[in-house]
């Protein structure tokens, strides 16, 4: 296969998610429900990022449930194994090569100065592994495989969007080959999206323990909402809101109709907000979003043939993908057969 075929019409839109547990809202509106809007109009590979989750030792015996559990959501929110690729990153071990390959044009001075790496460096200061460190070329890796143009992904990853770039620049530079694109970060020309916690502050997280999970039921989202923080209300009209309040808002957003959110703006604004009802409606609206996904959910999950079928043919669309990167990639670094 030659440089000239790595081409195709449709735009190539790749994205995937850490399978470390099960997705919440941060996840659906930050990624998920961007896959499913896109998959119609592109040429679309959705994975599973496993390997991506051995950053930190996980259990053995929980690595496959997790794999399961975050496929069984991607089919469940409704992306189409019929339209887009859905794959599980192990399944495609050309991933790897073009890793190992990609290690050798990335410096340890700016991956060590990845906030994701620095983070979980502070976090996790006993296990500080390689595997942290070359996180953003194992995501670069991910990304250049497919060749992709555009990549549905909260604000959280911009910067490692952003080192995919410098990587193919990098590479096309080095070798003098216009052969990697430059892919995008993309939420359909809106501001990249970073869904708040239920605590007060930063952004929802698995392990930040401030998350609605888009399987929880509807009771547990209810009891969730009705704990989140709150202040002791506005002081004056028109005033500024406290960021915990500030949250619930953006979170109210994305979830309801705009008029329901203009309605408690309003009444914050006029000092007449009631707290309990305006968290009785949150609770109501994202019940409304996730309760289809967990109730399709339930029942995927038990259908361990349809599971298996989209994984191999996922796996088989992928590697066919990949090999359209990694064979012109092996030439162009100087790799021949005897
Ligand atoms: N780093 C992403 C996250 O934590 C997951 C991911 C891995 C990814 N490889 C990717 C996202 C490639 C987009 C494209 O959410």
């Amino acid at each position: 296969m030659g440089i000239s075929e790595h081409k195709t019409t449709m735009e190539t839109v790749l994205s995937g998610i850490r399978s470390t547990g099960n997705l919440h809202l941060g996840n659906y509106y930050g990624a998920l429900r961007n896959f499913i809007r896109m998959q119609h109009e592109n040429n679309c590979f959705f994975f599973i990022a496993d390997y991506h989750s051995l950053t930190t030792l996980p259990d053995p015996n929980c690595l496959h449930a997790n794999v399961k559990s975050v496929l069984c959501e991607y089919l469940a929110a409704g992306i189409d194994p019929n339209v887009a690729t859905i794959y599980v990153q192990s399944d495609v071990k050309e991933v790897i090569e073009l890793y190992l390959m990609l290690n050798m044009h990335a410096y340890l001075g700016e991956l060590a100065k990845t906030t994701s790496f620095k983070e979980k460096a502070r976090k996790q200061p006993e296990n500080v592994n390689a595997g942290l460190l070359t996180y953003p070329t194992l995501m670069a890796a991910d990304i250049l495989l497919h060749n992709a143009d555009k990549v549905p992904v909260g604000k959280d990853q911009e910067q490692h969007l952003e080192m995919t770039r410098k990587f193919a620049r990098r590479f096309n530079n080095f070798y003098g080959v216009e052969f990697f694109k430059e892919p995008q970060a993309y939420n359909f020309g809106e501001e990249l999206i970073k869904i708040p916690g239920l605590d007060g502050s930063g952004k929802m997280g698995k392990s930040e323990g401030n998350c609605v999970y888009l399987c929880d039921e509807p009771k547990v989202i209810e009891k969730k909402v009705k704990k989140a923080l709150t202040d002791g209300g506005p002081t004056s009209m028109n005033s500024v809101k406290p960021e915990c309040i500030e949250n619930l808002f953006t979170i109210l957003k994305v979830v309801s109709a705009p008029d329901t959110y203009d309605y408690f703006n309003e009444k914050w604004n006029s000092c007449e907000i009631r707290y309990g009802d305006l968290k009785k409606q949150l609770a109501e609206d994202i019940i409304k979003v996730t309760s289809p996904i967990r109730e399709r959910y339930l029942e995927i999950s038990n259908d361990e043939a349809y599971l298996h079928k989209v994984v191999t043919e996922g796996a088989e669309k992928a590697r066919e993908s990949a090999l359209k990167t990694i064979i012109p990639v092996r030439e162009i670094m100087g790799f021949k057969s005897f």
